[in-house]
């Protein structure tokens, strides 16, 4: 049987840790060759290393997602080695919950770069070989708070919306050159960076667990199984969608509610 990704070439950002170190295992198990990105050196060359181990193909890609000659020139890589680059998966992101009146200018554009302009870096380096290739796929990692408020994430929120909006305007200028850009907006996935923040308060993580409608907190496997997904052709017409993987969450109206038993 054929394998969901099979030979295509794809790059993941962030893919060090979390979300982005499962999608990409379950990318390389899928048949892609994956370039392992995060500014991480050693949290990325074990990623590689542990896909090489299952058998799978996969390259390190050390860069700084918020430097634009940094992502162009991985860009440029991956096609000077392989000809092309098929996915795009831009997830490296993040912020720790803080009050928002707290957080100076620098963070503001720390924050900034980070969620939303990287996206756009990547976007910029890969369209034009995307156009020459007849396709590929864009994929992003957004969160529930660029969907409705989170309480410390206002900027944070406001970059994940924006960066949605990019993938939504992207999905349909270039559609018609066979690009689908795809938006996946995960709930609260137990991963090394939620974990930091659950662990600031006793039973964090039963506390969180305890509001997700489907009663426990999202894996990053979650994560990586519907970005695998939209990456593949399986998800040829699907572009331009924002895809909340949260069990629920953004489907509770956010309203003060009474136990119904
Ligand atoms: N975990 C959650 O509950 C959750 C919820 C909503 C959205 N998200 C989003 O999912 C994505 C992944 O989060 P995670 O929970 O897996 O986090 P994580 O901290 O476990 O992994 C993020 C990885 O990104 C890397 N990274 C950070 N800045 C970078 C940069 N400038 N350049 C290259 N790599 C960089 C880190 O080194 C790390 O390896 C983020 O965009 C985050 O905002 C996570």
């Amino acid at each position: 049987m054929s394998k969901r990704l099979n030979g295509k070439i794809a790059l993941i950002t962030g893919a060090g840790s979390g979300i982005g170190r499962a999608s990409a295992l379950r990318f390389a198990q899928d048949g892609a060759v994956v370039y392992v990105n995060d500014y991480d050196a050693g949290s990325a060359a074990s990623v590689v290393a542990l896909i090489r181990e299952e058998g799978g193909a996969a390259e390190l890609a050390v860069a700084d997602v918020t430097d634009p000659a940094a992502v162009q020139a991985l860009v440029d890589r991956v096609v000077a080695e392989r000809g092309r680059l098929d996915v795009l998966f831009n997830n490296a992101g993040g912020q720790q919950p803080r009050p928002t009146h707290e957080i100076g200018i620098e963070d503001y554009h720390r924050i900034v770069a980070l969620n939303l302009h990287s996206a756009f870096y990547g976007v910029h380096a890969v369209l034009p070989v995307m156009m020459r290739q007849g396709g590929g796929v864009i994929l992003s990692t957004s969160s529930g708070a660029g969907i409705g408020a989170v309480e410390g994430l206002a900027i944070y929120g406001a970059a994940k919306a924006g960066m949605a909006s990019l993938m939504g305007s992207i999905a349909a200028e270039y559609g018609r050159h066979g690009i689908r850009a795809n938006t996946i907006s995960p709930g609260p996935m137990d991963t090394p960076a939620l974990r930091t923040y659950l662990n600031t308060v006793p039973d964090g993580a039963a506390i969180f667990a305890s509001q997700v409608p489907v009663g426990r907190l999202g894996t990053a496997q979650d994560i990586a199984a519907a970005a695998a997904f939209l990456a593949s052709d399986d998800a040829a017409f699907i572009s331009g969608v924002v895809l909340p993987v949260d069990g629920a969450i953004h489907a509770r109206l956010a309203s003060p509610q009474l136990p119904t038993r």
